[in-house]
This record gives C-alpha cells, structure tokens and sequence, in this order.
C-alpha cells in the first residue's frame, strides 16, 4: 500500500485529474465529495483511468460528526489535498454567506482535524484571483495581494491568511496553497474532464459547448481592453499540468524537511492568451469554426494577468508542459465524447 492521501473535491474538475495523478506514482487516494458540483460516476471513470479504485466518502465537510468517523475509520492518512469548495464567482455575489460558510468553515473543520488526528500536511487550492488586477505583470508570489473583486475570490484570500496562522502556532503543520490560473481540458483518456452544471461562466467549456451546437454562440466580452487585440488576457494552465504541480506538493510537503512549513506558489504556464487567441486556436487545432461575437465587457473581469512561474519552476522543479492548442483539442476531445460526438 503507498501512502495515503485524503482528496477533499476529488470527484470535481481537478480532484479527479489529481487523484489519477496521485495514483500513477504509487498514492493511495481516500476521496470525499459531497456530489453538490459532481458525480458518483467519476470514481469509475477514475478507476477506469488507473486501473485503481479510490476509495469514496460522499458527505459535506460541515458535518463534523461524519468527519470524526471518517479519520476514525482511515486512520493513517499523512496529508491533504483540500479541493472542495464552492467556485462560481457570480453565485457568490448573490449568496455570500453560503460560500463564506461552506468555504471557510470546512477549512476550519479540516484544520481541526489535521489536528486531532495528527494529518501533518496540507495542500491547498488558492487562485489568482487574489491579485486582483495587479499594476505589473506578470505576476509573482510577492505581487501586493488587493481586495477581493466578489466573496469567491474572498474565501480564498482569507483561507490564506487562516493558514498562514494556524501554521505559526501548529508546530507539526505543513502547508502549500496553490495559486491556480486558468485551468482547462481534460484527461488525454477524455474519461474526465470539466463538467459544468447549466451555462458555463467559464470561457473554455463554453466555446466547446459552442462548437458541440448545445449553445448558439460564444460571446467575447470585451473588444476593447487596453491588451495588444483588445480582449482580456488570462493564463491558461493544462489541467493535467496542473494536477501534477499537486503530486510535487504534496511530495515537497512529506520529503522535504527543510521547507518553511506555510508556502504558495503560482500554477501557471507563465504565457498569457486572450480570449481571442482562445478561440483563433481553438478553431486551429480542432477544425471547428466557432460561431461568436463581440459583446460588451462582464462586469468584474480583470483586463489582464498571466504568472510568473520562477519561484514554481526554481523551487517546486514544477513546470507546464503541454500547449495552449494541445490543450484545446483535449477539451473539445471530451465535450465530443460525453455528447456522443464523432
Ligand atoms: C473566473 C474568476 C476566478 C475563478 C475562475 C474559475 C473572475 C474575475 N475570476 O476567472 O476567480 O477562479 O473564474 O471559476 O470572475 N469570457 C468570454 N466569454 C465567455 C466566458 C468568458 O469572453 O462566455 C472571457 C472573460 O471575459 C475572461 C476570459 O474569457 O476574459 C476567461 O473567463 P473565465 O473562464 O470566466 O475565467 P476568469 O474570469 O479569468
């Protein structure tokens, strides 16, 4: 048996990219997901990936009582990989308290828990979005934090600052927040991959959901942004990439005894796209013509942000692999097969 890992959110989007990854090196994963932005079907699809089937709690991070019985029944799990948590920037405008409560407190609740059942290691998912629009590009670990544009972006800057501080007085705690750009596509094996309920907010799920027919036409907010085509620019980072930077973490936070013990570091590829270099490569790699068109600005979006991956690629020995267009056609590769397309 390897080493046992607790995945919070690993049947979501990039849970389940981790969990194959974990697995390849020899992980043991344990996962829980309450199912709220996922399904049970993923753990097959895992499995079917790994040839290994994770083990899978479903229930909220809230109920305290289910977790206790959880850590009583693993016992021996050495670190934790916290992905769980409500993610949709608009729904938190509109419920705050609900993605305060659910972010927040099951951080806490899990925090407790490394605790009381001496789990010394954390890996957490932060984002980028803690920079806000930052005043230089690109940006580095050390660029000013600035306010939260909405209450998603919030949890995660306040999740930083909970760990920064449980760490000074948790002598046994280790812990690496992530900064996540923009994660996209799916599993080279298309069994997993995003899978957004209702309409996509997000920009890569929406164009295939374009080219799949299921909506008539992508808009691009905004033609006239202060970028080189006009249309904002973000950092687009390989799912699978990305997931991998956790397995470095999380090997890091076990192996390395001389790190400092609270870390973060940005996941990116270090190249910034605009939506409309997205989309021109997006047409490119799959053949697909896209049916869009300008609209105006979303409001709260950033004009533009891409990473600077020094500290990762020095520190972490982490580093994006794949290209942006590589990275397309597996999205589109998955749309087509969970649409039944040919
Ligand atoms: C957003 C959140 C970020 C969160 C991430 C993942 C903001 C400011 N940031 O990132 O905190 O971690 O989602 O959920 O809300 N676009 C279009 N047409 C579309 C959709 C998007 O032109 O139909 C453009 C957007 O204007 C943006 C780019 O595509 O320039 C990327 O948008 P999106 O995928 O929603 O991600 P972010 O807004 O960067």
């Amino acid at each position: 048996m390897g080493r046992k890992v607790l995945v919070t959110g690993g049947t979501g989007y990039i849970g389940s990219h981790t969990v194959v990854e974990l697995q390849s090196v020899g992980f043991e994963v344990v996962i829980i997901d309450d199912l709220s932005n996922s399904s049970a079907d993923v753990v097959d699809h895992i499995e079917k990936i790994s040839g290994i089937r994770p083990a899978f709690e479903a229930f909220n991070l809230l109920d305290t009582d289910r977790l206790d019985a959880f850590f009583e029944q693993y016992a021996g799990i050495e670190a934790i990989i916290h992905f769980a948590a409500f993610k949709a920037v608009g729904e938190s405008v509109e419920q705050p308290l609900a993605y305060y409560r659910n972010n927040l407190v099951s951080l806490m609740n899990i925090l407790d828990c490394m605790s009381k059942y001496k789990v010394p290691n954390l890996v957490f998912s932060s984002s980028c979005t803690v920079y806000g629009q930052p005043d230089q590009l690109p940006v580095t670990e050390n660029t000013p934090k600035k306010e939260a544009e909405s209450p998603y972006g919030n949890t995660k800057a306040i999740s930083e600052e909970v760990l920064r501080d449980v760490v000074k007085v948790n002598p046994d705690f280790k812990v690496i927040a992530l900064r996540y750009f923009n994660p996209i596509g799916a599993h080279p094996s298309s069994l997993i991959g995003e899978l957004p309920r209702g309409v996509p907010n997000n920009l890569v799920p929406f164009i295939t959901q374009t080219a799949a027919g299921i909506r008539q036409q992508l808009s691009v907010f905004g033609d006239d942004y202060d970028t080189p085509d006009g249309s904002c620019i973000r950092d687009y980072i390989n799912v699978v990439d990305l997931a991998k930077a956790h397995v470095v973490a999380i090997n890091r936070l076990i192996n390395n005894a001389n790190s400092e013990r609270y870390e973060f570091f940005n996941v990116g590829t270090g190249n910034g796209a605009s939506v409309l270099e997205v989309v021109n490569t997006f047409e490119k790699a799959t053949g697909v013509k896209l049916n869009y068109k300008i609209v105006a600005r979303r409001p709260g979006d950033i004009e533009k942000i891409y990473a600077d991956t020094t500290i990762a690629n020095t520190v972490l020995g982490w580093k994006a692999e794949t290209s942006l267009s590589d990275t397309l056609l597996s999205a589109w590769n998955w749309e087509k097969r969970i649409r039944n397309i040919n």
